[in-house]
């Protein structure tokens, strides 16, 4: 049997089969344990020496379990870390870059001058409730001013918000004054969609709260930033204009990046190119943050970025902005 047992031990490969040897040898049913077994019937004489025997054979196949055991998980690690080489000569797969979009730009570089002056970002939700977006800011329900702003309602109270302004009212409920802050991000209008229109645009808000803050303070404000963003011998101009939310109100223009401000292709013939609304905060708006409008003044104005994205990039259709694709954005 031992002869036997060991040469079979030499060809098992896996350690299952090893088990299985195992049982047919020295498990119960096992051959050597059933000849253990049997020696009941054997005479007083032979019992000792066929039992010596026996448990000689018995540890001579356990000791080469034992040691077979041994070799197959010696062969098996073995085998994995051949399997597990790593060739560190193979060529790496090259990743494409993205690339920061237009919009990003520019509002990086925005975002660049005004934290210059001592603001803060502030954020605010996109979907609003129509109390910030309108009530607080002057414009009560069923005020005519209402029809300008074209809003995409989701019920009578809740709003995709149709500029940054509401910002300015959440921030002011939260924060005394003095506050400076800009207020990036996305608003919706119910536009149809063309070359220079489109229902999601990107606006930036700026409020300054303080006391004896002034129109000459906006204006100056404006300059830098237009400075900043469009070149040192950029001028701005303002247009009266109407705002509930301000006091009075403006239209500002920069001059053309184009021709300096007299004329040409870009400003169509203007020499002025219009890019944001500003003014003196209501005293009404004051009031709803908790800010008493006989101690602090304030002023704010608001950017629309995708338009100064076109004018600095020479983007002629605002759809690019929106599309995504790499070959457009790897440009910039
Ligand atoms: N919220 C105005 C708009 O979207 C812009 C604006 C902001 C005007 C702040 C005045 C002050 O048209």
């Amino acid at each position: 049997i031992q002869k036997k047992a060991l040469e079979k031990l030499e060809t098992i490969q896996e350690l299952r089969e090893l088990e299985d040897f195992r049982v047919a040898y020295l498990g119960k049913k096992g051959e050597l344990t059933s000849i253990l077994k049997g020696m009941g019937s054997l005479s007083p004489e032979e019992r000792p020496v066929i039992g010596q025997l026996a448990n000689e054979v018995r540890n001579a196949l356990e000791a080469g379990i034992a040691a077979a055991k041994e070799r197959l998980i010696k062969a098996a690690r073995e085998e994995k870390i051949r399997q597990e080489t790593l060739d560190v000569t193979m060529p790496g797969r090259a990743r494409k870059l993205g690339k920061k979009h237009p919009i990003t730009l520019v509002l990086d570089e925005i975002k660049e001058i005004f934290l210059g002056m001592g603001y803060e970002i502030a954020e605010g939700p996109e979907v609003e409730l129509d109390y910030f977006n309108f009530e607080a800011l002057n414009m009560p329900r069923n005020h005519p001013a209402r029809d300008t702003q074209d809003t995409f309602y989701i019920t009578e109270d809740v709003l995709l918000r149709t500029h940054t302004s509401p910002v300015q009212a959440r921030y002011m409920k939260d924060h005394k004054p003095p506050i400076r802050i800009i207020c990036p991000g996305r608003v919706y209008r119910s536009d149809a969609v063309d070359a220079t229109h489109s229902p999601i645009f990107h606006q930036v808000e700026g409020l300054v709260v303080d006391k004896g803050v002034t129109m000459g303070d906006l204006v100056g404000t404006l300059q830098v930033f237009a400075k900043g963003v469009f070149g040192e011998n950029t001028r701005i101009r303002l247009r009266p204009h109407h705002f509930n939310f301000t006091e009075p109100s403006a239209e500002v223009d920069v001059s053309c990046w184009g021709c300096g401000g007299t004329g040409c292709r870009i400003c169509k013939g203007e020499g002025w190119i219009e890019i944001l609304g500003a003014g003196m905060v209501h005293p009404n708006v004051l009031r709803a943050g908790g800010i008493d409008p006989d101690v602090y003044s304030g002023f704010a104005f608001g950017l629309g970025i995708d338009r100064i994205a076109m004018g600095k990039f020479g983007i002629d259709d605002m759809r690019l902005l929106f599309e995504n694709d790499i070959r457009f954005l790897r440009q910039f």
